[in-house]
């Protein structure tokens, strides 16, 4: 192994009243005070002491209440029904931690491209060079009814829209040099105004004219993390992502598809080092492989049917509720599903059939499920990142949660001592910001545009 190159660890957060899985209110540890700052403040130190890259919170702009157009059950199974605005409560937690890095998911689709560069770089300058902003072009139409649309744009569309929303970001943020400012009481200049520039955007989908409203921060600009899957969105993402996130769900894919976005982010003109690919991952920890089982067995019994129907719903943009479960669905409604193509693409794949049925979504997508843990004592644990960071098949790891906050604390008590004892992550931080955590450079200005 190359003694330099260090496992990234990122904390996969939610502002809601579970993790990613809804049975995770239900787990017996779970804390419910999720709209209490000191839940949020407890975790942002949890991840610190145990030296993670960053904590990240998804997002989405809407309840998962797509199945049977109705919320009720959304809310009385308690299926991701609370959603707080995420990056003000990244902010309290930037104010209990002093290292830690700090990402929110925003839309590129629902909120204006000047807005979301002043709310980053706000919270880069308020952090101190911790932020990072995963980059969304959200999937289903409940959100649209939600921000003013009847419907979420076509996926490609989305992306299209979202190469252009990102040329105005960048663009603002480049729009003020590191040392415009001066605040020389003595000459009466605050900034040069030749070091300040306006942006000027007039393009196919958006204006944004400028000058922009918030200084050079101290990361030149927030990490931007992607995690587009399909054709588009890698494309996307090779252009733009510094951070990806993928979701593979065995080693040889996982190896395969780190080779290809490698390859697409060079065939992109820019640096394969300097973009760290992380992949989604569920451990269940126990002090021993057996306690790790028991714990996972017992997981296992908290989810229920309408969580997976309501979250299938939700990720593909299609209603399953008047289907029947053994009932094949049509090549009509196959092509309905508009959301995330990877869940239907998967189906279709792993069945081989090209109309599965309501079942098949529901035992191939895992989705409201526990669906493909890793299961372990604190040695599995480490082979297992062990193998995948040195084949390599990923640069790091994107952990997800069964219950907040314990499956933080048992990972950082249990499986982080054990990384750190193979050498294969920090055992303490080298610098203060984001950027130094996960080895990338400042951005130089306008080197997006190459
Ligand atoms: C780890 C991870 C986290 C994600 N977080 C969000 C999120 O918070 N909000 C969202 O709308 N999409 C999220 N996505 C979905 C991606 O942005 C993307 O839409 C999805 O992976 C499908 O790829 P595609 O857009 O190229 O089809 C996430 C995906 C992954 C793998």
């Amino acid at each position: 192994m190359n003694s330099t190159r260090q496992i990234s660890l990122i904390g996969f957060l939610q502002a809601q009243n579970c993790t990613t899985i809804p049975a995770a209110w239900r787990h017996p540890q779970a804390r419910h005070d999720v709209t209490n700052v000191d839940f949020y403040r407890h975790i942002a130190k949890v991840l610190e002491s145990g030296l993670f890259d960053l904590g990240f919170f998804d997002d989405r702009l809407a309840m998962p209440d797509m199945y049977g157009g109705d919320h009720r059950h959304t809310v009385e199974q308690g299926i991701r029904c609370v959603k707080l605005d995420a990056v003000t409560v990244l902010t309290t937690m930037g104010m209990a931690t002093s290292q830690l890095g700090l990402g929110a998911t925003y839309s590129t689709t629902y909120f204006p491209p000047f807005h979301v560069a002043r709310v980053f770089s706000t919270l880069d300058h308020m952090t101190g060079g911790r932020a990072a902003w995963n980059v969304v072009t959200s999937v289903n139409d409940n959100e649209a009814r939600n921000m003013g649309l009847l419907e979420a744009p076509p996926h490609d569309v989305r992306y299209d829209r979202a190469d252009e929303f990102m040329e105005i970001v960048h663009g603002h943020w480049d729009t003020w040099e590191a040392d415009a400012i001066v605040a020389d009481r003595a000459s009466g200049i605050y900034a040069h105004g030749d070091k300040v520039h306006r942006l000027d955007h007039d393009g196919e989908h958006y204006r944004s004219r400028g000058p922009f409203t918030v200084p050079r921060t101290p990361q030149g600009h927030p990490v931007i993390i992607q995690a587009g899957q399909s054709g588009r969105g890698i494309e996307f993402a090779s252009r733009w992502g510094e951070l990806l996130f993928m979701a593979n769900p065995n080693l040889s894919r996982a190896t395969e598809n780190y080779k290809a976005v490698k390859s697409a982010v060079v065939a992109a003109g820019r640096d394969p080092e300097q973009v760290k690919i992380a992949n989604l991952t569920f451990p269940v920890v126990g002090r021993t492989l057996s306690e790790a089982e028991d714990r996972r067995a017992a997981y296992d019994l908290l989810p229920n049917l309408v969580d997976d129907l309501s979250l299938l719903s939700e990720g593909l943009n299609f209603d399953f509720s008047d289907k029947e479960l053994d009932e094949p669905l049509s090549p009509e409604d196959v092509a309905a599903m508009t959301g995330i193509q990877g869940i239907r693409n998967q189906v279709i794949e792993a069945t081989g059939k090209d109309n599965p049925t309501v079942r098949d979504f529901v035992t191939v997508s895992g989705r409201g499920r526990l669906a493909h843990p890793v299961v372990g004592g604190p040695n599995e644990l480490a082979d297992y990142f062990e193998e995948w960071f040195t084949t390599p098949a990923c640069d790091g790891f994107v952990i997800a949660g069964t219950h907040m906050p314990g499956a933080f604390e048992d990972f950082v008590e249990l499986v982080v001592p054990e990384l750190q004892r193979r050498g294969l992550f920090r055992t303490e931080y080298s610098g203060n910001t984001l950027r130094d955590h996960l080895g990338l450079s400042q951005p130089q200005p306008g080197a997006w545009r190459q």
